[in-house]
């Protein structure tokens, strides 16, 4: 089978090497892929926003599979497009990936359906959002409605940041504002939650916990995540069961009412409150780091999880996974998620041996003239899965010891409420 991965970063390299174990894979493309992919696709560059060049690739090459990894194709409606060419696509359509494309549809969701969420507001217009923040308690939590790749969320602790927030979410900073939410700030601890669709049945797709902030102790500023660990400590088989009740099944439903239904994989971000599951957000993908930390863990065929997604036959087939404790760091480019050089030359990866279960993905790197450097804010992902947190996060550290990059730097401290 001919298999083509939309997408350049740690989650499609992981994608792309975990499909490569499996014997029914003849070929893989990526569209763009990194330098991780060179060694074991071909790596394909073409606009993702030309969907008709992607289509005519695909149909001269005879790729049986296309499997989307990131959102805004998926939102921009990649799988009506290419389904319509009788294309076989892993992911969510153009309506279900509102889910992630829109936070207002999936509040709405939520309310019409009694999914366990935080109280929110919408508001058109700085005049009625500030009005409604003079009597507001704070911390409070100030989104823009529209993909902001993980930047449109402000948790203000006084009524000067949540004006600020306004202020800036309606002059555009991250693309049109019609409107903005207003949410109730939820304390508890966050768990990533996984589930993969094929339309008619779902399956479980693991848990993990990452760190969004850019500093060690959860401090700085938010990033696409800095590391990962998997299983979250939190999940148990009953937080499990209403997770699945309350959140998962009453979001499809609602898909089902608008006509529509949930192929791929579907992400919850929830905050666990005494025990409680609460929707944060949707994304209607992988996570990255999560991917990467989740996918080792992951013993029956990849390629045969995709057919079964695409055939609707998911019902037909189980998902086994390593009784493991997988850890994922990532080595970021020196100014991540700020100001950041690119262009610079990573020496020395060839000295990083791996075991057995170790493993190095590639994000923001490329490959010229034999050479490897990094082209982008995150660029190398470090996972190793072993029995306990504290033996896989040592075996990482050990390899970015090794590899010691002055172009880069790394959490020390990820996993620190697993590990002692
Ligand atoms: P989101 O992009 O919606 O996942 O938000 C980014 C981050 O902001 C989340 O991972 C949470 O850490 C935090 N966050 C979002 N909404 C809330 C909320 N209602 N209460 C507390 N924290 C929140
Ligand atoms: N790691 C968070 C995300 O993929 O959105």
């Amino acid at each position: 089978m001919k298999v083509g991965i939309i997408g350049s970063g740690g989650r499609e390299h992981t994608i792309c090497e975990i499909l490569k174990k499996s014997t029914k894979i003849e070929k893989i493309f990526c569209f763009p892929g990194n330098a991780g992919t060179t060694g074991i696709a071909e790596n394909v560059n073409i606009n993702l926003d030309n969907f008709e060049d992607l289509k005519n690739f695909i149909l001269k090459n005879k790729i049986d599979l296309v499997v989307i990894g990131p959102e805004k194709p998926l939102v921009d409606g990649i799988v009506d497009y290419l389904e319509k060419f009788k294309i076989k696509v892993f992911g969510p359509n153009k309506t279900a990936s509102q889910l992630e494309g829109s936070k207002i549809f999936t509040k709405k969701l939520c309310e019409k359906f009694n999914i366990p969420t935080a109280k929110f507001g919408i508001f058109q217009n700085e005049t009625d959002a500030k009005e409604f923040l003079r009597n507001s308690k704070f911390p409070t939590v100030i989104k823009a409605d529209n993909l902001a790749s993980g930047k449109g969320v402000y948790i203000c602790n006084d009524i000067n940041e949540a004006n600020i927030a306004i202020e800036e979410i309606f002059k555009g900073k991250f693309g049109e504002a019609k409107n903005l939410l207003i949410e109730e700030f939820l304390q508890g601890e966050e768990m990533s939650f996984f589930i993969i669709s094929d339309g008619k049945s779902i399956k479980n797709f693991e848990t993990a916990q990452d760190h969004k902030r850019v500093f060690e102790g959860d401090k700085g500023k938010n990033t696409g995540g800095m590391g990962a660990y998997s299983p979250s400590r939190l999940i148990t088989r009953k937080l499990e069961e209403k997770i699945i009740n309350k959140i998962i099944k009453p979001t499809l439903q609602g898909l089902k009412n608008l006509k529509t239904e949930y192929k791929g994989f579907l992400y919850a971000g929830l905050m666990i409150v005494k025990n409680e599951p609460f929707l944060i957000e949707y994304n209607v993908r992988m996570g990255d780091p999560e991917c990467q930390t989740i996918l080792p863990k992951l013993e029956t065929d990849l390629a045969e999880i995709f057919l079964a997604c695409c055939e609707e036959k998911l019902n037909t087939i189980n998902i086994n996974w390593l009784d493991k404790k997988s850890l994922c760091v990532v080595l970021c480019s020196k100014g991540y998620p700020d100001k950041f050089k690119k262009n610079v030359e990573i020496k020395n990866l060839e000295n990083i041996k791996l075991n057995k279960n170790d493993y190095l993905f590639h994000a923001g790197t490329i490959k010229k003239d034999e050479k490897i450097f990094a082209s982008g804010g995150r660029v190398l992902n470090f996972v190793s899965i072993s029995d306990d947190f504290s033996t896989s996060r040592n075996n990482v550290l050990k390899k970015l010891n090794k590899l010691n990059w002055s172009g880069g730097f790394y959490r020390n401290d990820i996993g620190y409420k697993v590990i002692k």
